[in-house]
C-alpha cells in the first residue's frame, strides 16, 4: 500500500464532479488500498478519490479515525437515498487544513453503494456517521464542506484562504 498526495484548496480538481465507476477490478482495488492507507496516515475519518487527483466515484471512512479498528468502510458509486433532521457541528477537510467550521447536515441518512465485493450496500447512518457520508459524498461533485456556509462568510473564508496561499 501506499500514501497519495493530497491535492489542496484552490486545485481545480477537487471542484469537478467524478465518474460512476463500471468495473470494480486489481487496479481499482489498489487504488482502493492506497485510499485507505492515506486516509490513516492523514490523519482523517474519510477520504474521497478526487482528493488524491482521481476523479472516480469512491470514498472511504472509519469515523474511530484509528488504522486499529480495522474497520475501513469502502463505498463504490455512493447515492444519498435519504436525509433526515438537522444538526450544526464542526467540519474540516483534508484538502483545506487547519479549517473548522460549524456546518449543518442531515442528522440521519441512509447511502446506497456497492462495497469492494460488488455487493449492493445500504447503510444507515447517523450523527458523526451520517456527516462523513455527506461530506464525501459531495466530494464526488465537486462540493467541499465551505460551499454549505452562508455567503458572506464564505467570501470572508475565500480571502482569507486565498492569502494564506501567497504566504502572506
Ligand atoms: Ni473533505
Amino acid at each position: 500500500m501506499a500514501k497519495l498526495p493530497i491535492l489542496f484548496y484552490p486545485s481545480p480538481i477537487i471542484r469537478k464532479k467524478s465518474a460512476l465507476i463500471t468495473s470494480i477490478d486489481g487496479e481499482l482495488q489498489r487504488f482502493i488500498d492506497d485510499m485507505v492507507e492515506t486516509m490513516y496516515a492523514a490523519p482523517g475519518m474519510g477520504l474521497a478519490a478526487p482528493q488524491v487527483g482521481a476523479l472516480k466515484r469512491v470514498i472511504v471512512l472509519d469515523p474511530s479515525g484509528d488504522r486499529a479498528s480495522g474497520r475501513p468502510m469502502v463505498l463504490i458509486n455512493p447515492v444519498l437515498v435519504a436525509g433526515e433532521g438537522q444538526i450544526v457541528e464542526e467540519e474540516g477537510c483534508l484538502c483545506i487544513p487547519d479549517l473548522n467550521e460549524p456546518i449543518s447536515r442531515f442528522k440521519q441518512v441512509v447511502v446506497k453503494a456497492y462495497g469492494r465485493n460488488e455487493k449492493e450496500i445500504i447503510l444507515e447512518g447517523a450523527d458523526l456517521l451520517a456527516r462523513i457520508l455527506q461530506h464525501e459524498i459531495d466530494h464526488l461533485n465537486g462540493i467541499l464542506f465551505i460551499d454549505h456556509l452562508s455567503t458572506a462568510k464564505r467570501l470572508l473564508l475565500k480571502r482569507r484562504l486565498k492569502k494564506s496561499n501567497r504566504g502572506d
